[in-house]
């Protein structure tokens, strides 16, 4: 047993690949956090249905899966030291987001943001699912099995945490105190959890403006090389807006020099390719130890890691669910 504070976090697997904003938005994060507490790293399998269950195209969940578990360890997150699982292999998840649905109003997740959201997406002859209105409860039994002391997240999922911990309150109130409170453990810094895409809008999947942690060193360098600069730019002497400037964003994240790039930038005296060429060569450098990683790893390796957090996952989650069950009066 470690006597370690247990922590656990999750992301769906949506699609086949994490990209480098879910990198410092979230990941890196849980990376850092692992040596000092008790990780459980979750692949949310079960809440990609949520949303893709009615999709026109329905994806390849398992596949998705394992990839994802497999950029959690190019992570480099330490299936040594760390759980990582599949939510669907432990089925206290959904037992538990069955108990705890008898607790929750449906006026609160009608009214849940994010719900409302994604039921003004939904078009056509496509549903509002059931499923979609109990995402948060789910990630309430997903969070609440595990006890933990906290939960190391991007920002945007501060609502949902929020939510459990109603959640749990209402729990405690109708059935004694089962479940302790747990803390948010979101990153303090804002320009690594804002990192833009190459085009400067939001990064993700449906702009086609990210950097994934699975591209090659060649793929990172030719999607440097398409970003988008000071438009104004055009000869090497025209002047630069770094705070505008896709590349200048990433080099003063990954290059110890950019202070000096920027200005450079800013007074004409150095053109964009070179600053693409430069950020390539820090950038892939950063990337270095993910990609060697990843390069050790087999899938069939990966679903081992999965097969072995999940029967550490369900040690914990087996005895909270007895201490559900008894408090529910389910059993004596
Ligand atoms: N909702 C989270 C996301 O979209 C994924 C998630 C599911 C999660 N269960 C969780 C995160 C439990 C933290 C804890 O990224």
């Amino acid at each position: 047993m470690s006597a370690k504070p247990r922590i656990l976090s999750g992301m769906r697997s949506t699609n086949d690949r994490l990209h480098l904003g879910n990198y410092e938005g979230a990941l890196r994060n849980w990376v850092e956090l692992q040596d000092q507490y008790d990780m459980f790293c979750m692949v949310a399998d079960w809440h990609v249905l949520t949303t893709a269950a009615d999709a026109e195209v329905h994806p390849d969940i398992a596949a998705n899966s394992l990839a994802i578990a497999k950029d959690f360890i190019a992570a480099g997150i330490d299936p040594a030291k760390s759980a990582i699982f599949r939510q669907s292999d432990v089925p206290e998840h959904a037992e538990l987001a069955l108990l705890l649905g008898m607790v929750v109003g449906v006026g609160k997740l009608e009214t849940n943001p994010t719900f409302k959201e994604k039921a003004s997406e939904v078009t056509g002859d496509h549903i509002v699912s059931y499923g979609l209105l109990g995402y948060p409860v789910l990630q309430a039994a997903d969070i609440l099995l595990y006890k933990p002391f906290g939960v190391p997240v991007g920002k945007d999922q501060a609502p949902h945490l929020e939510l459990s911990r109603d959640i749990a309150r209402s729990f405690n109130h109708l059935f004694g105190e089962v479940f302790p409170m747990f803390k948010d453990l979101i990153p303090s810094d804002e320009s690594r959890s804002k990192l833009p895409g190459l085009d400067m809008r939001k990064m993700s999947k449906s702009y086609d403006n990210c950097i994934y942690l699975s591209d090659s060193a060649e793929e990172t360098a030719k999607r440097i090389k398409q970003a988008y600069t000071t438009p104004t730019k055009i000869a090497k002497t025209d002047p630069g807006i770094p705070e505008g400037c896709a590349v200048c964003q990433y080099l003063k994240l990954y290059s110890p020099d950019w202070e000096r790039q920027w200005a450079e930038d800013r007074a004409g005296e150095r053109g964009c390719s070179q600053s693409k060429q430069e950020l390539t060569e820090v950038l892939n450098e950063y990337l270095r130890p993910m990609r060697e990683r990843r390069a050790g790893i087999t899938d069939a390796d990966v679903e081992d890691i999965l097969q072995e957090g999940a029967k550490r996952a369900r040690l914990v989650a087996g005895e909270t669910m007895y201490e559900v069950r008894k408090a529910m009066k389910l059993i004596k």
